[in-house]
Protein backbone atom coordinates (compact mmCIF):
# COMPACT_ATOMS: atom_id res chain seq x y z
CA UNK A 1 0.00 0.00 0.00
CA UNK A 2 1.39 3.23 -0.93
CA UNK A 3 2.25 5.42 2.13
CA UNK A 4 0.48 8.87 0.50
CA UNK A 5 -2.72 7.53 0.44
CA UNK A 6 -5.60 7.66 3.58
CA UNK A 7 -7.72 4.95 4.22
CA UNK A 8 -11.53 4.89 5.34
CA UNK A 9 -13.73 2.35 5.99
CA UNK A 10 -17.36 3.57 6.17
CA UNK A 11 -19.13 1.99 9.25
CA UNK A 12 -22.43 2.20 7.87
CA UNK A 13 -21.68 -0.31 5.24
CA UNK A 14 -18.09 -1.73 6.39
CA UNK A 15 -16.65 -0.64 3.00
CA UNK A 16 -13.53 0.52 2.69
CA UNK A 17 -11.43 2.54 0.61
CA UNK A 18 -7.93 4.17 -0.45
CA UNK A 19 -7.60 7.88 -1.70
CA UNK A 20 -4.62 9.69 -2.14
CA UNK A 21 -2.91 12.17 -0.32
CA UNK A 22 -1.41 15.30 -2.70
CA UNK A 23 0.82 17.94 -0.09
CA UNK A 24 -1.44 17.11 2.68
CA UNK A 25 -4.61 17.10 0.82
CA UNK A 26 -7.34 14.91 -0.04
CA UNK A 27 -9.79 15.28 -2.43
CA UNK A 28 -13.30 15.88 -1.58
CA UNK A 29 -15.31 14.45 -4.23
CA UNK A 30 -12.99 11.11 -3.39
CA UNK A 31 -15.74 10.50 -0.65
CA UNK A 32 -18.43 10.26 -2.41
CA UNK A 33 -17.41 6.65 -3.41
CA UNK A 34 -18.43 6.38 0.00
CA UNK A 35 -22.71 5.67 -0.46
CA UNK A 36 -25.20 3.85 1.88
CA UNK A 37 -27.13 2.41 -1.48
CA UNK A 38 -26.92 3.57 -5.08
CA UNK A 39 -29.58 6.44 -4.46
CA UNK A 40 -27.46 7.99 -1.79
CA UNK A 41 -25.52 11.00 -3.38
CA UNK A 42 -22.15 10.35 -1.55
CA UNK A 43 -21.03 11.48 1.73
CA UNK A 44 -19.89 15.23 1.50
CA UNK A 45 -17.72 17.70 3.27
CA UNK A 46 -19.56 20.10 6.05
CA UNK A 47 -17.30 23.51 6.22
CA UNK A 48 -19.10 26.59 7.13
CA UNK A 49 -16.71 29.29 6.97
CA UNK A 50 -14.01 27.50 5.03
CA UNK A 51 -12.49 26.46 8.20
CA UNK A 52 -10.55 23.34 6.29
CA UNK A 53 -11.15 23.37 2.39
CA UNK A 54 -8.58 24.60 -0.22
CA UNK A 55 -10.53 25.62 -2.81
CA UNK A 56 -7.77 26.50 -5.55
CA UNK A 57 -3.95 25.81 -5.98
CA UNK A 58 -1.62 28.92 -6.08
CA UNK A 59 1.34 30.06 -6.59
CA UNK A 60 1.26 33.87 -5.87
CA UNK A 61 1.04 34.09 -1.90
CA UNK A 62 2.33 32.26 0.81
CA UNK A 63 1.87 32.18 4.54
CA UNK A 64 2.27 30.59 7.39
CA UNK A 65 0.08 32.07 9.82
CA UNK A 66 1.87 29.84 13.12
CA UNK A 67 5.62 30.84 12.79
CA UNK A 68 3.76 34.95 10.89
CA UNK A 69 4.99 34.44 7.41
CA UNK A 70 3.85 36.14 4.53
CA UNK A 71 5.75 36.14 1.06
CA UNK A 72 4.77 37.36 -2.53
CA UNK A 73 5.42 34.74 -5.15
CA UNK A 74 8.41 33.56 -2.77
CA UNK A 75 9.75 36.95 -1.46
CA UNK A 76 9.69 37.75 2.01
CA UNK A 77 7.09 40.98 2.90
CA UNK A 78 9.37 42.49 5.05
CA UNK A 79 12.15 42.77 1.91
CA UNK A 80 9.74 43.83 -0.23
CA UNK A 81 8.46 46.07 1.93
CA UNK A 82 11.88 47.34 2.69
CA UNK A 83 13.47 47.86 -0.78
CA UNK A 84 10.38 47.26 -3.74
CA UNK A 85 7.53 49.60 -4.81
CA UNK A 86 3.48 48.91 -4.92
CA UNK A 87 3.89 48.70 -8.92
CA UNK A 88 7.20 46.24 -9.10
CA UNK A 89 5.20 44.46 -6.42
CA UNK A 90 2.27 44.64 -8.73
CA UNK A 91 4.30 43.38 -11.85
CA UNK A 92 5.57 40.26 -9.49
CA UNK A 93 1.98 39.10 -8.32
CA UNK A 94 0.93 39.12 -11.74
CA UNK A 95 3.82 37.95 -13.54
CA UNK A 96 5.90 35.57 -11.36
CA UNK A 97 8.75 37.45 -11.42
CA UNK A 98 10.62 40.52 -10.73
CA UNK A 99 10.27 42.72 -13.82
CA UNK A 100 13.95 44.24 -15.06
CA UNK A 101 14.47 47.61 -15.06
CA UNK A 102 12.97 48.62 -18.77
CA UNK A 103 9.75 46.50 -17.74
CA UNK A 104 9.63 48.19 -14.97
CA UNK A 105 9.73 51.55 -16.27
CA UNK A 106 6.99 50.24 -19.12
CA UNK A 107 4.70 48.74 -16.99
CA UNK A 108 4.80 52.10 -14.67
CA UNK A 109 4.62 53.86 -17.62
CA UNK A 110 1.07 51.76 -18.34
CA UNK A 111 -0.09 52.56 -15.70
CA UNK A 112 0.53 56.04 -15.24
CA UNK A 113 -0.71 56.84 -18.50
CA UNK A 114 -3.76 55.00 -18.16
CA UNK A 115 -5.35 56.24 -14.93
CA UNK A 116 -7.70 59.11 -16.33
CA UNK A 117 -11.09 57.60 -16.39
CA UNK A 118 -13.72 58.52 -18.87
CA UNK A 119 -15.34 61.99 -18.43
CA UNK A 120 -18.76 60.55 -18.34
CA UNK A 121 -17.65 59.37 -14.79
CA UNK A 122 -17.69 63.08 -13.40
CA UNK A 123 -21.66 62.84 -13.63
CA UNK A 124 -22.28 59.95 -11.97
CA UNK A 125 -20.21 60.01 -9.27
CA UNK A 126 -21.58 63.60 -8.71
CA UNK A 127 -25.21 61.56 -8.70
CA UNK A 128 -24.12 60.14 -5.18
CA UNK A 129 -25.79 61.70 -1.92
CA UNK A 130 -23.25 64.01 -0.47
CA UNK A 131 -22.36 61.65 2.45
CA UNK A 132 -22.21 58.91 0.39
CA UNK A 133 -19.81 56.38 2.11
CA UNK A 134 -16.78 56.04 -0.36
CA UNK A 135 -16.95 52.73 -0.06
CA UNK A 136 -20.40 52.32 -1.50
CA UNK A 137 -19.37 54.78 -4.16
CA UNK A 138 -16.27 52.53 -4.98
CA UNK A 139 -18.04 49.81 -5.43
CA UNK A 140 -20.58 50.81 -7.76
CA UNK A 141 -17.70 52.97 -9.76
CA UNK A 142 -16.15 49.73 -10.68
CA UNK A 143 -19.71 47.62 -11.93
CA UNK A 144 -20.04 51.01 -13.95
CA UNK A 145 -16.84 51.39 -15.01
CA UNK A 146 -17.49 47.92 -16.50
CA UNK A 147 -20.11 48.65 -19.06
CA UNK A 148 -17.49 51.35 -20.39
CA UNK A 149 -15.42 48.23 -21.74
CA UNK A 150 -17.53 45.62 -23.39
CA UNK A 151 -14.14 44.00 -24.25
CA UNK A 152 -13.85 43.07 -20.77
CA UNK A 153 -16.64 39.96 -21.53
CA UNK A 154 -14.15 38.18 -23.59
CA UNK A 155 -12.22 36.55 -20.08
CA UNK A 156 -10.76 33.21 -22.26
CA UNK A 157 -8.60 36.54 -24.58
CA UNK A 158 -5.03 36.73 -22.77
CA UNK A 159 -4.57 40.35 -24.52
CA UNK A 160 -8.24 41.84 -23.24
CA UNK A 161 -7.46 40.20 -19.73
CA UNK A 162 -4.47 42.14 -19.57
CA UNK A 163 -5.38 46.05 -20.94
CA UNK A 164 -8.19 44.92 -18.30
CA UNK A 165 -6.02 44.33 -15.68
CA UNK A 166 -3.67 47.38 -16.44
CA UNK A 167 -6.94 49.55 -16.53
CA UNK A 168 -8.11 48.39 -13.16
CA UNK A 169 -5.07 48.69 -11.28
CA UNK A 170 -4.40 52.42 -13.38
CA UNK A 171 -7.98 53.54 -12.28
CA UNK A 172 -9.53 52.34 -9.02
CA UNK A 173 -7.11 55.02 -7.24
CA UNK A 174 -8.73 57.54 -9.05
CA UNK A 175 -11.98 56.24 -8.65
CA UNK A 176 -11.38 56.67 -5.02
CA UNK A 177 -9.80 60.33 -5.34
CA UNK A 178 -13.00 60.63 -7.03
CA UNK A 179 -15.02 59.90 -4.10
CA UNK A 180 -13.27 61.36 -1.48
CA UNK A 181 -13.65 64.65 -3.54
CA UNK A 182 -17.32 64.49 -3.59
CA UNK A 183 -17.77 63.70 -0.12
CA UNK A 184 -15.61 66.85 0.01
CA UNK A 185 -17.01 68.90 -2.18
CA UNK A 186 -14.42 69.78 -4.09
CA UNK A 187 -13.89 69.53 -8.02
CA UNK A 188 -12.37 66.34 -9.11
CA UNK A 189 -8.64 66.69 -9.95
CA UNK A 190 -7.06 64.38 -12.92
CA UNK A 191 -4.44 62.01 -13.02
CA UNK A 192 -0.78 64.15 -13.70
CA UNK A 193 2.04 61.65 -15.70
CA UNK A 194 4.81 63.50 -14.11
CA UNK A 195 4.31 61.72 -10.61
CA UNK A 196 4.42 58.48 -9.49
CA UNK A 197 1.55 56.45 -9.10
CA UNK A 198 1.18 56.97 -4.97
CA UNK A 199 1.88 60.60 -5.94
CA UNK A 200 -0.71 60.70 -8.55
CA UNK A 201 -3.25 59.62 -5.67
CA UNK A 202 -2.25 61.75 -3.34
CA UNK A 203 -2.43 64.70 -5.71
CA UNK A 204 -6.27 63.91 -6.85
CA UNK A 205 -6.95 63.51 -3.20
CA UNK A 206 -5.61 66.76 -1.80
CA UNK A 207 -4.84 69.16 -4.15
CA UNK A 208 -6.23 72.15 -3.70
CA UNK A 209 -7.17 74.87 -6.94
CA UNK A 210 -4.36 74.86 -9.57
CA UNK A 211 -1.81 73.85 -7.01
CA UNK A 212 0.00 70.77 -6.99
CA UNK A 213 0.05 68.42 -4.19
CA UNK A 214 3.59 67.64 -3.02
CA UNK A 215 3.28 65.27 -0.42
CA UNK A 216 5.99 64.96 2.11
CA UNK A 217 8.75 62.08 0.36
CA UNK A 218 8.03 60.09 3.45
CA UNK A 219 4.21 60.28 3.54
CA UNK A 220 4.16 59.18 -0.24
CA UNK A 221 6.67 56.32 0.92
CA UNK A 222 4.80 55.05 3.55
CA UNK A 223 1.34 55.16 1.71
CA UNK A 224 3.54 53.16 -1.32
CA UNK A 225 4.77 50.67 1.49
CA UNK A 226 0.82 49.97 2.80
CA UNK A 227 -0.02 49.39 -0.57
CA UNK A 228 2.96 46.85 -0.66
CA UNK A 229 1.83 45.08 2.76
CA UNK A 230 -2.20 44.86 1.30
CA UNK A 231 -1.76 43.96 -1.60
CA UNK A 232 -2.34 40.14 -1.40
CA UNK A 233 -3.81 38.03 1.06
CA UNK A 234 -4.35 34.64 -0.24
CA UNK A 235 -8.01 33.31 -0.36
CA UNK A 236 -9.42 35.61 2.15
CA UNK A 237 -13.10 36.80 2.37
CA UNK A 238 -12.58 39.15 -0.37
CA UNK A 239 -10.35 36.85 -2.62
CA UNK A 240 -12.27 33.96 -2.61
CA UNK A 241 -15.40 36.31 -3.94
CA UNK A 242 -13.17 37.27 -6.78
CA UNK A 243 -12.68 33.91 -7.61
CA UNK A 244 -16.23 33.17 -6.89
CA UNK A 245 -17.95 35.47 -9.14
CA UNK A 246 -15.13 35.03 -11.96
CA UNK A 247 -15.89 31.40 -12.24
CA UNK A 248 -18.94 32.19 -13.71
CA UNK A 249 -16.88 34.01 -16.41
CA UNK A 250 -18.30 37.57 -15.12
CA UNK A 251 -15.82 40.23 -16.12
CA UNK A 252 -13.25 41.68 -14.09
CA UNK A 253 -14.98 45.03 -13.27
CA UNK A 254 -18.00 42.98 -12.14
CA UNK A 255 -16.25 40.60 -10.03
CA UNK A 256 -14.18 43.32 -9.02
CA UNK A 257 -17.19 45.34 -7.40
CA UNK A 258 -18.37 42.10 -5.85
CA UNK A 259 -14.64 41.81 -3.89
CA UNK A 260 -14.55 45.08 -2.83
CA UNK A 261 -18.34 44.32 -1.03
CA UNK A 262 -16.69 41.71 0.76
CA UNK A 263 -13.61 43.45 1.81
CA UNK A 264 -16.50 46.30 2.58
CA UNK A 265 -17.47 44.44 6.26
CA UNK A 266 -16.39 45.06 10.04
CA UNK A 267 -14.68 41.65 9.91
CA UNK A 268 -12.60 42.26 6.70
CA UNK A 269 -11.01 45.20 4.93
CA UNK A 270 -13.57 47.28 7.45
CA UNK A 271 -11.83 46.85 10.33
CA UNK A 272 -9.47 50.07 9.92
CA UNK A 273 -12.16 51.83 9.87
CA UNK A 274 -13.79 50.17 12.85
CA UNK A 275 -10.56 50.14 14.64
CA UNK A 276 -10.34 53.97 15.13
CA UNK A 277 -14.19 54.36 15.72
CA UNK A 278 -12.97 52.10 18.71
CA UNK A 279 -9.82 53.96 19.76
CA UNK A 280 -12.03 57.45 19.76
CA UNK A 281 -15.01 55.53 21.73
CA UNK A 282 -12.58 54.13 24.36
CA UNK A 283 -11.19 57.96 24.74
CA UNK A 284 -8.13 57.78 26.87
CA UNK A 285 -5.60 55.04 28.47
CA UNK A 286 -7.33 54.88 31.75
CA UNK A 287 -10.80 53.50 30.04
CA UNK A 288 -8.99 50.44 28.74
CA UNK A 289 -9.43 47.89 31.36
CA UNK A 290 -13.27 48.55 31.07
CA UNK A 291 -12.79 48.25 27.38
CA UNK A 292 -11.23 44.99 27.99
CA UNK A 293 -13.55 43.68 30.22
CA UNK A 294 -16.67 44.14 27.73
CA UNK A 295 -14.93 42.38 25.47
CA UNK A 296 -14.00 39.08 27.22
CA UNK A 297 -17.49 39.39 28.43
CA UNK A 298 -18.76 39.52 24.43
CA UNK A 299 -19.42 42.66 24.42
CA UNK A 300 -18.09 43.38 20.80
CA UNK A 301 -14.74 42.78 19.88
CA UNK A 302 -11.39 44.31 19.98
CA UNK A 303 -11.30 45.26 16.18
CA UNK A 304 -7.47 44.86 14.66
CA UNK A 305 -7.23 41.82 16.56
CA UNK A 306 -7.06 38.17 15.82
CA UNK A 307 -6.88 36.46 11.94
CA UNK A 308 -8.35 33.35 10.53
CA UNK A 309 -4.55 32.39 9.60
CA UNK A 310 -1.90 34.13 11.70
CA UNK A 311 -1.96 32.58 15.41
CA UNK A 312 0.95 34.72 15.80
CA UNK A 313 1.87 38.30 15.16
CA UNK A 314 0.95 39.73 11.62
CA UNK A 315 4.20 40.39 10.20
CA UNK A 316 2.41 43.12 8.68
CA UNK A 317 1.32 44.92 11.62
CA UNK A 318 4.71 44.99 12.86
CA UNK A 319 5.90 46.93 9.92
CA UNK A 320 2.73 48.81 9.99
CA UNK A 321 3.85 50.16 13.33
CA UNK A 322 7.39 50.90 11.92
CA UNK A 323 5.67 52.54 9.63
CA UNK A 324 4.09 54.51 12.00
CA UNK A 325 6.99 56.06 13.86
CA UNK A 326 8.30 57.44 10.43
CA UNK A 327 5.24 59.11 9.76
CA UNK A 328 4.55 60.58 13.34
CA UNK A 329 8.18 62.17 12.66
CA UNK A 330 6.67 64.15 10.05
CA UNK A 331 3.06 64.42 10.95
CA UNK A 332 3.24 64.50 14.94
CA UNK A 333 2.26 61.81 16.67
CA UNK A 334 -1.49 61.04 16.41
CA UNK A 335 -3.09 60.73 19.99
CA UNK A 336 -4.76 57.62 19.36
CA UNK A 337 -1.39 56.16 18.83
CA UNK A 338 -0.48 56.13 22.67
CA UNK A 339 -4.43 54.10 23.24
CA UNK A 340 -3.64 51.60 20.47
CA UNK A 341 0.24 50.73 22.34
CA UNK A 342 -1.93 50.58 25.43
CA UNK A 343 -4.64 48.32 24.53
CA UNK A 344 -2.22 45.94 22.46
CA UNK A 345 0.15 45.66 25.49
CA UNK A 346 -3.08 44.87 27.82
CA UNK A 347 -4.25 43.00 25.11
CA UNK A 348 -1.02 40.58 24.91
CA UNK A 349 -0.73 40.10 28.81
CA UNK A 350 -4.05 39.04 28.88
CA UNK A 351 -5.10 35.34 29.34
CA UNK A 352 -8.11 35.52 26.73
CA UNK A 353 -6.35 37.06 24.27
CA UNK A 354 -3.25 34.38 24.69
CA UNK A 355 -5.36 31.25 25.11
CA UNK A 356 -6.92 32.10 21.62
CA UNK A 357 -3.71 33.62 20.27
CA UNK A 358 -5.44 36.37 19.43
CA UNK A 359 -2.54 39.34 17.91
CA UNK A 360 -2.57 42.35 15.99
CA UNK A 361 -3.64 42.42 12.59
CA UNK A 362 -2.86 44.56 9.47
CA UNK A 363 -5.78 46.58 10.71
CA UNK A 364 -4.74 46.98 14.04
CA UNK A 365 -2.38 50.32 13.32
CA UNK A 366 -2.71 51.43 9.58
CA UNK A 367 -6.05 53.33 10.46
CA UNK A 368 -3.96 55.67 12.79
CA UNK A 369 -1.35 56.34 10.12
CA UNK A 370 -4.18 56.98 7.68
CA UNK A 371 -5.43 59.81 10.01
CA UNK A 372 -2.24 60.91 10.59
CA UNK A 373 -1.97 61.24 6.69
CA UNK A 374 -5.07 63.74 6.24
CA UNK A 375 -7.48 60.53 5.20
CA UNK A 376 -10.99 60.57 6.55
CA UNK A 377 -12.12 57.71 8.15
CA UNK A 378 -14.22 56.16 6.00
CA UNK A 379 -11.50 56.03 3.31
CA UNK A 380 -9.06 53.73 4.87
CA UNK A 381 -10.92 50.44 3.82
CA UNK A 382 -10.85 52.15 0.27
CA UNK A 383 -7.05 52.59 0.64
CA UNK A 384 -7.39 49.12 1.17
CA UNK A 385 -9.10 48.10 -2.14
CA UNK A 386 -7.18 50.46 -4.20
CA UNK A 387 -3.76 48.36 -2.92
CA UNK A 388 -5.58 45.25 -3.12
CA UNK A 389 -6.57 45.26 -6.30
CA UNK A 390 -3.66 43.89 -7.73
CA UNK A 391 -4.25 40.61 -5.79
CA UNK A 392 -7.42 40.08 -6.28
CA UNK A 393 -6.42 40.30 -10.44
CA UNK A 394 -3.49 38.60 -9.93
CA UNK A 395 -5.71 35.53 -8.62
CA UNK A 396 -8.03 36.12 -10.77
CA UNK A 397 -6.17 35.81 -13.99
CA UNK A 398 -4.72 32.48 -11.95
CA UNK A 399 -8.07 30.95 -11.78
CA UNK A 400 -8.86 31.32 -15.39
CA UNK A 401 -5.15 29.89 -16.52
CA UNK A 402 -6.67 26.86 -14.24
CA UNK A 403 -7.88 23.74 -16.49
CA UNK A 404 -9.34 22.31 -12.44
CA UNK A 405 -11.30 25.12 -11.86
CA UNK A 406 -14.84 24.86 -12.52
CA UNK A 407 -17.72 27.12 -11.75
CA UNK A 408 -17.70 27.33 -7.62
CA UNK A 409 -20.89 25.87 -6.69
CA UNK A 410 -20.83 24.38 -3.26
CA UNK A 411 -23.44 21.34 -1.60
CA UNK A 412 -25.10 22.18 1.63
CA UNK A 413 -26.82 20.19 4.18
CA UNK A 414 -30.92 20.24 3.36
CA UNK A 415 -32.38 20.36 6.65
CA UNK A 416 -35.90 21.68 6.01
CA UNK A 417 -39.49 20.11 5.77
CA UNK A 418 -39.77 17.11 3.84
CA UNK A 419 -42.48 17.15 0.70
CA UNK A 420 -46.11 18.77 1.71
CA UNK A 421 -49.08 19.64 0.00
CA UNK A 422 -50.00 23.66 -0.72
CA UNK A 423 -52.43 24.86 1.98
CA UNK A 424 -54.72 27.13 0.84
CA UNK A 425 -55.11 30.72 2.69
CA UNK A 426 -58.54 29.43 4.42
CA UNK A 427 -56.95 26.60 5.88
CA UNK A 428 -53.96 28.01 7.72
CA UNK A 429 -53.55 29.02 10.85
N1 LIG B 1 -11.77 40.26 19.94
C1 LIG B 1 -12.22 39.42 20.89
N2 LIG B 1 -12.35 38.11 20.73
C2 LIG B 1 -12.02 37.59 19.55
C3 LIG B 1 -11.52 38.41 18.50
C4 LIG B 1 -11.40 39.78 18.73
N3 LIG B 1 -10.94 40.60 17.78
N4 LIG B 1 -11.27 37.63 17.43
C5 LIG B 1 -11.58 36.38 17.78
N5 LIG B 1 -12.04 36.36 19.05
C6 LIG B 1 -12.41 35.17 19.84
C7 LIG B 1 -13.79 34.67 19.45
O1 LIG B 1 -14.81 35.26 20.23
C8 LIG B 1 -13.65 33.19 19.69
O2 LIG B 1 -13.73 32.96 21.07
P1 LIG B 1 -14.45 31.61 21.65
O3 LIG B 1 -13.54 30.50 21.21
O4 LIG B 1 -14.52 31.81 23.12
O5 LIG B 1 -15.80 31.57 20.97
C9 LIG B 1 -12.20 32.89 19.29
O6 LIG B 1 -11.51 34.13 19.49
C10 LIG B 1 -12.05 32.48 17.83
O7 LIG B 1 -12.68 33.46 17.02
P2 LIG B 1 -13.40 33.15 15.63
O8 LIG B 1 -14.42 34.21 15.39
O9 LIG B 1 -13.86 31.73 15.59
O10 LIG B 1 -12.19 33.28 14.63
P3 LIG B 1 -12.29 33.48 13.06
O11 LIG B 1 -11.08 32.89 12.49
O12 LIG B 1 -13.60 32.98 12.56
O13 LIG B 1 -12.31 35.08 12.90
C11 LIG B 1 -11.60 37.31 12.58
C12 LIG B 1 -11.22 35.83 12.47
C13 LIG B 1 -10.53 38.17 11.92
C14 LIG B 1 -12.93 37.56 11.83
C15 LIG B 1 -11.77 37.69 14.07
O14 LIG B 1 -10.54 37.49 14.76
C16 LIG B 1 -12.27 39.11 14.27
O15 LIG B 1 -13.49 39.35 14.25
N6 LIG B 1 -11.34 40.10 14.46
C17 LIG B 1 -11.76 41.49 14.56
C18 LIG B 1 -11.99 42.07 13.17
C19 LIG B 1 -10.69 42.31 12.44
O16 LIG B 1 -9.76 42.88 12.98
N7 LIG B 1 -10.66 41.91 11.16
C20 LIG B 1 -9.51 42.16 10.29
C21 LIG B 1 -8.82 40.91 9.89
S1 LIG B 1 -7.21 41.21 9.14
C22 LIG B 1 -7.53 42.10 7.69
C23 LIG B 1 -8.11 41.22 6.66
O17 LIG B 1 -7.34 40.57 5.93
O18 LIG B 1 -9.33 41.18 6.53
Amino acid sequence: MSSDTLSITDNRTNKAIEIPIDRGTVRATDLRQLKTDEYDFGLITYDPGYMNTGSCRSRITFIDGDQGILRYRGYPIEQLAEDSTHLECSWLLLNGELPTRSSLTSWENQIVGNMAVNEAFKPFMSSFWHDAHPMGMVQAALAALGTFHPSAKKVHDREERQIHIRNLIAQVPTLAAYAYRHNAGLPYVGPDSMLSYTGNFLNMMFSRGETRHRPHQVLERALDVLFILHADHEQNCSTSTMRMVGSAMTDPYAALSAASAALYGPLHGGANEAVLTMLREIGNKENIPEFIKGVKAGQGRLMGFGHRVYKNYDPRARIVKRCADEVFEVTGRNPLIEIASELERIALEDEYFIRRKLYPNVDFYSGVIYEAMGFPTEMFTVLFAVARTVGWLAQWEELLCDSDQKIARPRQIYEGEEIRDYVPMEKRH
